[in-house]
């Protein structure tokens, strides 16, 4: 059976793949930072340059931005999209690393070989899993299996401003049966899972200010307004003791589980125990009456994801600050809006200004809510080869970070996306330490090798 011969190309030529994959992560891209433009622009050239390598067709395309890179193979059956960023997240505080975050090694653990660095993981590692699968397949039969787009972004961990004017102009060329993305994990970092439902994200950042100066508090301290004060009360004010978000409308198209999701979540059996036993903790700590998987996979949020203000440095100082900030962010399920909430928001926290006191507001994107279907017949296929893969059947689950091309790819051209990613809970994305189990790396490439088999047939 040809299959076979693939998958074992894919095991005689890890070594190589591996090696590959380390070339990969030893560029520096990481979008936010200006600084670091030429590395997105030399990673987006090496992967042009090793898609050609096994005969793939493939240009950098400018944008305002980062770099995208288009691939195209022509093919029988089922034309597919495959989607992956090459660029990482910033690596501080760099003193929390091991190593060097771009001098990436295949390090011995106690639980296995992993590949260390930054973007390993998120998603260097999981793009090339794909692109592995389809090396090891063209090398066995010659061609790729049916006609393959391949989109890669650089600017995902950076909000993706270039991606819808680059997808509505390229939409008649991008356009597929289906988009395949790999930028997910296992569920309970084992099984195979093909994610159903993403969150979306909405991003705040607050100013707020009070005197023109920082102030002595003793001088000053009584009369004086204290913006920390103020913004801290505003924050602590975003939760009712319930834990629910207080932002007026803001559970306004967020629907319940439906009893048929809520009983296929059931027998996932989930260990919430575990999951948060793993992180050091003991509790869910959200809405109260949700369940933990509720909580990650199908109920709203808002976060404080920063607040500086103030002396924060060594000693002490005696200092009423001029302002203070925060960062803050929303999970969004089912409709959402985005916008309405952004004015909500803003409109609570004006709303809790003393005299003497401004705000202003910076807005850091955002994206909705999306939902897969998953009656395309690639997902009781990828399922089959998932489940032969792993031992182990394949879930149909939910993700509660946010990948926000889904939607847009649903929106702007129509097409369903099947998310299928290898990553798992303890891989530190985004975090000092980053890394890939060797085991998702190899096993990540067999199961592409599979899902491709079974999809083209
Ligand atoms: N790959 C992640 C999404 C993800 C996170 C999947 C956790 C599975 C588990 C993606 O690169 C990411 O980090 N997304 C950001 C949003 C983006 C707009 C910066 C996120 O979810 O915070
Ligand atoms: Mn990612
Ligand atoms: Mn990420």
């Amino acid at each position: 059976m040809m299959l076979d011969a693939v998958l074992a190309r894919i095991d005689d030529t890890l070594p190589e793949s591996l090696e590959r994959l380390m070339a990969l992560l030893r560029i520096p891209s990481i979008s936010t930072d200006p600084a670091y433009a030429e590395a997105c622009q030399s990673a987006a050239d090496w992967l042009v340059a090793d898609l050609a390598s096994f005969g793939i067709a493939a240009e950098k395309r400018a944008t305002p931005g980062h770099p995208m890179v288009v691939g195209h193979v022509s093919g029988e059956g089922p034309h597919l999209l495959f989607y992956g960023h090459y660029d990482v997240q910033p690596v501080d505080p760099l003193e929390l690393w091991d190593r060097d975050p771009f001098d990436p090694a295949l390090e011995e653990t106690p639980a296995g070989k992993v590949i260390r660095g930054r973007g390993a993981s998120d998603d260097k590692g999981q793009l090339m899993t794909f692109v592995e699968a389809c090396r090891a397949w063209a090398a066995k039969h010659g061609s790729l299996p049916c006609r393959i787009t391949f989109l890669f972004e650089g600017e995902e961990e950076s909000g993706s401003p270039s991606l819808v004017p680059f997808l509505e102009e390229n939409a008649e060329e991008l356009r597929a049966d289906l988009a395949l993305i790999c930028d997910t994990g296992l569920f309970e970092s084992r099984a195979p899972a093909i994610i159903t439902m993403l969150r979306g994200l909405l991003g705040e950042e607050i100013v707020i200010r009070g005197p023109d100066k920082d102030l002595h508090s003793g001088m000053y301290g009584g009369p004086s307004i204290n913006p920390i004060r103020v913004l801290t009360r505003a924050l602590a004010g975003l939760h009712d003791d319930e834990g629910r978000v207080t932002v007026p409308g803001f559970y306004d198209g967020v629907p319940e589980l439906s009893p048929e999701l809520a009983a296929q979540w059931d027998a996932l059996n989930f260990d919430a125990a575990g999951f948060l036993g793993g992180v050091g903790l003991s509790e869910p700590a959200g809405e109260a009456g949700r369940s933990a998987l509720e909580m990650i996979w199908s109920r709203p949020t808002c976060e404080i994801n920063g607040i500086v203000g103030g002396y924060t440095g060594e000693g002490f100082k005696t200092v009423l600050p001029a302002e203070a900030r925060a960062k803050v962010s929303f999970r969004l399920v089912g409709t959402q809006d985005p916008a309405a909430i952004r004015e909500a928001f803003r409109a609570q926290i004006r709303a809790a200004l003393p005299a003497d006191c401004t705000v202003e507001f910076h807005d850091h994107g955002a994206s909705q809510a999306s939902h897969m279907a998953t009656d395309h017949p690639a997902f009781e296929a990828a399922r089959g080869a998932l489940a032969e893969e792993w031992q182990t059947p394949a879930a149909f689950a939910g993700c509660g970070g946010s990948i926000p091309i889904a939607g847009h790819f649903k929106k702007l051209l129509g097409m369903d996306s099947m998310l299928i990613g290898f990553g798992k809970d303890d891989d530190q994305i985004h975090s000092p330490n980053e890394k890939y189990d060797l085991e998702s790396f190899h096993k990540g490439i067999r199961s592409w090798a599979r899902i491709l088999d079974a999809v083209s047939k």
